[in-house]
């Protein structure tokens, strides 16, 4: 036996690997079954999220329910994690170091042992986290892709950040658009 997903979630919580732990609160590290087909990838905890520990709880959260209800999902049946597990001092980006440190200790893990079927890459960040390079989510944002993460092969689904739709309609609409497409897609899986 190795470990297990409830360890990897207990060590996350002591965790002082990067600088992001010397700020938080909580680190915050997913809630779902640790069977989920599907696996939903944020950025980095906010400020509700710090408070709580909970993932996407917050104003995106609330907007990422409705977005699950029109992909058909419940939030009870996906696994909801963050590519770094601590919240980032004054909401900043996470950087290139955090992400590697974070995503090798604990992602990577969490995906070998939920081994989900798709993943959601919410935003640019998650998208390079999986990736390992950059791309521009603008031109591949509702589309499905492979690539090679954790020693698996992963059909990865990019979209945009929900919290990004709190600042404009149009994106709004996108991620809308983009999880009725992932209802078709999860039917083909
Ligand atoms: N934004 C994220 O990327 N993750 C959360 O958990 C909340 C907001
Ligand atoms: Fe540890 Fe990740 Fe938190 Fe950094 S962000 S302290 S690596 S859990």
């Amino acid at each position: 036996m190795g470990i297990a997903t409830e360890d990897l979630e207990r060590r996350i919580k002591t965790c002082t690997l990067c600088r992001l732990h010397r700020l938080r609160k909580n680190a915050v590290p997913g809630e779902g079954p640790h069977d989920a087909r599907v696996m939903l990838l944020g950025e980095a905890p906010g400020r509700n999220e710090d408070l709580r520990g909970v993932p996407f709880c917050g104003a995106a959260g609330k907007f990422l329910d409705e977005l699950l209800g029109i992909a058909g999902l419940r939030r009870e049946e996906v696994y909801i994690t963050n590519t770094v597990k601590c919240r980032p001092p004054q909401n900043r980006a996470p950087l290139d170091d955090e992400i590697k440190i974070c995503t090798g200790k604990y992602l990577k893990k969490q995906v070998k042992l939920i081994k989900p079927e798709l993943i959601v890459a919410l935003g640019r960040i998650a998208a390079k986290a999986l990736l390992g390079k950059e791309i521009p989510i603008t031109a591949y944002h509702g589309k499905m892709v492979k690539a090679r993460f954790a020693g698996l092969t992963l059909s990865i689904f990019l979209t945009y950040h929900p919290a990004a739709a709190l600042y404009g309609a149009k994106t709004r609409l996108k991620l809308k658009e983009d999880f009725a497409k992932l209802a078709e897609v999860l039917k083909t899986i």
